[in-house]
C-alpha cells in the first residue's frame, strides 16, 4: 500500500468563498503581486548543497517502487546529515505559489487597530484553553517586536493558521481579520495540500528508509481525524514577512534576523524565497552555511519530534536567519511555512516505531529519559518561542532531550565574504 489520498479536496470545496465577495475584498485591500527581491549579486562560498528531491519522479503503486526507493536513498543522506532538503516539483503551480505570497503580503497590510484585535493566543478555542499557545503559536498575529535580539525588538511579522485540516473549525469557529477571512479557501487549499500530499509522500519515503510498510508513519502519526480535533496532528500554517532593517539594527543584533534554533514539531515546509538569509549549521563543524534559493521549491527540515521519534537517527536541523545582503536589503522576505506536528497523544518513543532498520542499528529508547507525548513536548518547546528574550540559551535540554530554543550569537561576517568554509 502506498496509502490512498484522502478525499480532502472535494470536502474543502464545500467551504468555497463566494468569488464575488472575495473579489470585492481583494480590491478594497489593494491585493497585488508580491515584488520579490532581485537575486543576490554575489554568492558566498559557504552555500550548503541541499539534496533536491524531484517529486515528479514520485509515482504511487507497485510500478513506482524503484523511483520511490531512489528518492528515499537521496532523502536518507539529507535527514541523517543535517536534516535539511528541498522538494522540487512538489505539485503546486507557480500561480498558486504567487497567490500565497500576495495573500501573505495582504494579511500584513491590515492596520494596527485590526491587528490588535487578532493577536495570536487571545482567541483560543475552548478545546485549547489549557494549551500555552501564546503569541507565537496561537491563531493570529504575533505582535511586531515581541522577540528581542540583544535587546532589539524583532522586525518579523507572523500570522498563524491553526486547524486548517478541520474545516468547520477553520472556517466557522475561528476569528480572522476581513482580508484573511475572504481568502480562507485559498489558504486552506495550500496548507492542506502540503499536509495531505507532500508530507504524506515524505512520510512514505521515511517508511522506506526505516524499512516499514509504506503508509505506516502517515497512518500512525499524521493522518487527520476529522471528528477529533484534539487527537489529530495539530501543526499550523504561517505567513511570515521579514521587514527591511536599519543599519543600526544590523549592528546591534550582529546581523541576526532570527537567531539559531531547532523547530519543535515533526517536519517544517518553507516556500523557497530569493533573499540570501537562511543558514543551516553543520552538525560536526558548527559552521553556518547559506541555503540557496530554488524558485518554486519547498525547503524542508526535520524538527525535534522526528528526531526523538527516530531515536536521533534523523537530525533536527539547526538553522537561523541573517539579515539580507546589500542589494536585497530594501526588500521584504516573504514566505509561507507549514510546521507539522505528529498526533498529539503519540509518544515520542523510537521503540513504538518498530523500525527493523533502527533495531539493527541498535537504536532504542533511552529508558532513563521520561516518556513524553507529542503534545507535552510541543507545549514545553513552545515556552522557548513565546519567551520575549531571544538570546538566553547556548544550548539546552528539555526533560533530558537535546533541543535549541535560541542560540547566543557571535558576530557574523558580512554576506558575500567567505567565512573560511568551503
Ligand atoms: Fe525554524
Amino acid at each position: 500500500m502506498t496509502t490512498k489520498t484522502e478525499d480532502w479536496q472535494s470536502e474543502l470545496k464545500k467551504y468555497e468563498i463566494d468569488p464575488e465577495h472575495k473579489a470585492q475584498v481583494r480590491e478594497k485591500f489593494n491585493f497585488r503581486p508580491f515584488k520579490e527581491a532581485a537575486a543576490p549579486t554575489e554568492l558566498p562560498k559557504n552555500i550548503v548543497g541541499l539534496e533536491g528531491l524531484d517529486f515528479s519522479k514520485f509515482q504511487e503503486g507497485p510500478e513506482g517502487l524503484e523511483g520511490r526507493k531512489e528518492l528515499a536513498a537521496q532523502l536518507e543522506e539529507a535527514v541523517t546529515e543535517h536534516g535539511f532538503f528541498k522538494i522540487l516539483n512538489f505539485g503546486i503551480s507557480q500561480e498558486i505559489i504567487d497567490q500565497i505570497l500576495s495573500l501573505s503580503q495582504g494579511t500584513f497590510d491590515e492596520p494596527q487597530e485590526v491587528r490588535e484585535k487578532f493577536v495570536a493566543g487571545e482567541h483560543n478555542l475552548p478545546e485549547e484553553k489549557d494549551k500555552p499557545l501564546g503569541p507565537i503559536r496561537g491563531s493570529g498575529y504575533k505582535p511586531l517586536g515581541h522577540w528581542r535580539t540583544n535587546g532589539i525588538p524583532d522586525n518579523i511579522d507572523i500570522f498563524n493558521f491553526r486547524h486548517f485540516t478541520h474545516y468547520d473549525t477553520f472556517f466557522n469557529r475561528t476569528q480572522y481579520p476581513e482580508f484573511v477571512k475572504a481568502n480562507l479557501d485559498d489558504i486552506a487549499y495550500y496548507f492542506n495540500f502540503i499536509h495531505r500530499e507532500v508530507l504524506r509522500k515524505v512520510a512514505i519515503l521515511l517508511d522506506i528508509i526505516l524499512e516499514l510498510p509504506e503508509g505506516t508513519i502517515y497512518r500512525d502519526y499524521f493522518s487527520v481525524k476529522p471528528e477529533q480535533l484534539t487527537n489529530s496532528p495539530d501543526g499550523f500554517g504561517r505567513f511570515l514577512l521579514y521587514h527591511p532593517v536599519s543599519e543600526d539594527y544590523k549592528k546591534k543584533t550582529n546581523d541576526i534576523w532570527l537567531s539559531g534554533h531547532t523547530d519543535g514539531g515533526a517536519l517544517t515546509f518553507i516556500l523557497s524565497q530569493p533573499i540570501l538569509s537562511l543558514q543551516v549549521q553543520d552538525y560536526d563543524t558548527k559552521e553556518w552555511r547559506y541555503v540557496s534559493h530554488t524558485p518554486g521549491a519547498l525547503v524542508v527540515n526535520i524538527a525535534d519530534q522526528l528526531r526523538q521519534l527516530s531515536g536521533g537517527y534523523f537530525k533536527s536541523s539547526v538553522h537561523r536567519v541573517v539579515t539580507a545582503p546589500d542589494n536585497q536589503k530594501n526588500y521584504h522576505r516573504n514566505t509561507a511555512i507549514y510546521f507539522s506536528n505528529v498526533t498529539p497523544r503519540a509518544y515520542l518513543d523510537v521503540d513504538e516505531l518498530k523500525s527493523p532498520k533502527l533495531k539493527r542499528l541498535g537504536i532504542t529508547y533511552d529508558k532513563s529519559v521520561e516518556r513524553l507525548t507529542a503534545a507535552e513536548w510541543d507545549d514545553l518547546k513552545g515556552e522557548y518561542f513565546n519567551n520575549r528574550d531571544k538570546n538566553w540559551y547556548e544550548k539546552e535540554t528539555i526533560r533530558g532531550r537535546e533541543s535549541i530554543g535560541s542560540l547566543r550569537e557571535e558576530k557574523i561576517p558580512a554576506v558575500g565574504i567567505t567565512t573560511g568554509g568551503n
